[in-house]
């Protein structure tokens, strides 16, 4: 028997919809929050000092190169770095998402009626850059490594062993962005992509066992971006406060 085709009334204007739910909070909320980190992240890059404080460096400006001998103007050690995380997130298939929604309004959510209906050309032609992503998360995955490398150095007071609150914070940073990067499907196409037979594979059975983890940490992609986002920001504003002074950093041993 024919399969019956429920085709949904077509909606124009901006906007317009037959949903009763409140679909414009989710791209009201990303819209606020991607606003006000792109803000934070563009005075913080220009700021160019409080980057750093005791064994503390901040994600903003790791891994660190000092900028004032270069003698370019407006060149800080966070400009050097921003790019690279920028072009990740910018570039990574749940962010796209997310911002085309409710930046472009392309529609700006499922079943409304979208910004100029018609003229979307989808990813070509200026948008075309987005198939950069896997090579700006190879970058994410060196970076991860100088963040760690962070997370063991913030221990280091003096060459004695310490742990402060700072280290914590560093730590659940680095964590968090473990997680989003290990999680975004790019990776997932390294570790288990362009196999036809995981059991006829050079490494199949190790590729299908970590192939599968990275699957299980995929599902949950969109939590990790904004939790990530947040943990950034959290451990700059936190070594940024030290090093200003605003507050005390409590070693806890
Ligand atoms: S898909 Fe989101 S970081 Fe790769």
């Amino acid at each position: 028997m024919a399969e019956k085709v429920v085709r949904l009334p077509v909606v124009d204007g901006l906007g317009n919809t037959l949903r009763k739910d409140n679909w414009w909070v989710g791209p009201l909320v990303t819209f606020c929050v991607l606003t006000g980190f792109v803000v934070y992240a563009t005075f913080r890059a220009f700021e160019g000092t409080n980057y750093a404080w005791g064994p503390y460096l901040s994600p903003l400006a790791s891994p660190y190169f000092e900028t004032k001998d270069l003698g370019i103007p407006l060149l800080t050690p966070a400009i050097l770095i921003l790019p690279f995380p920028g072009l990740f997130r910018f570039t990574c298939y749940y962010y796209r998402k997310a911002y085309y929604r409710s930046f472009a309004m392309t529609p700006p959510a499922c079943a409304v009626g979208a910004r100029s209906p018609g003229h979307y050309n989808g990813e070509r032609k200026l948008l075309l850059f987005q198939n950069l992503h896997r090579y700006a998360m190879y970058f994410a995955l060196l970076f991860l490594v100088f963040l760690w490398h962070d997370f063991v150095k913030s221990l280091l007071w003096n060459g004695e062993l310490g742990f402060g609150v700072g280290s914590f914070v560093i730590f659940l940073n680095c964590a968090f962005l473990t997680l989003y990067t290990t999680s975004c499907h790019s990776f997932r196409h390294l570790v288990g992509g362009s196999v036809d037979s995981y059991s006829t594979a050079p490494l199949g059975m190790l590729r299908h066992k970590v192939w599968s983890w990275v699957s299980r940490l995929n599902v949950n992609h969109m939590a990790f971006a904004w939790i990530s986002l947040f943990g950034v920001v959290l451990c700059d504003v936190y070594i940024r406060s030290v090093a200003t002074g605003a507050i005390q950093d409590i070693r806890l041993f």
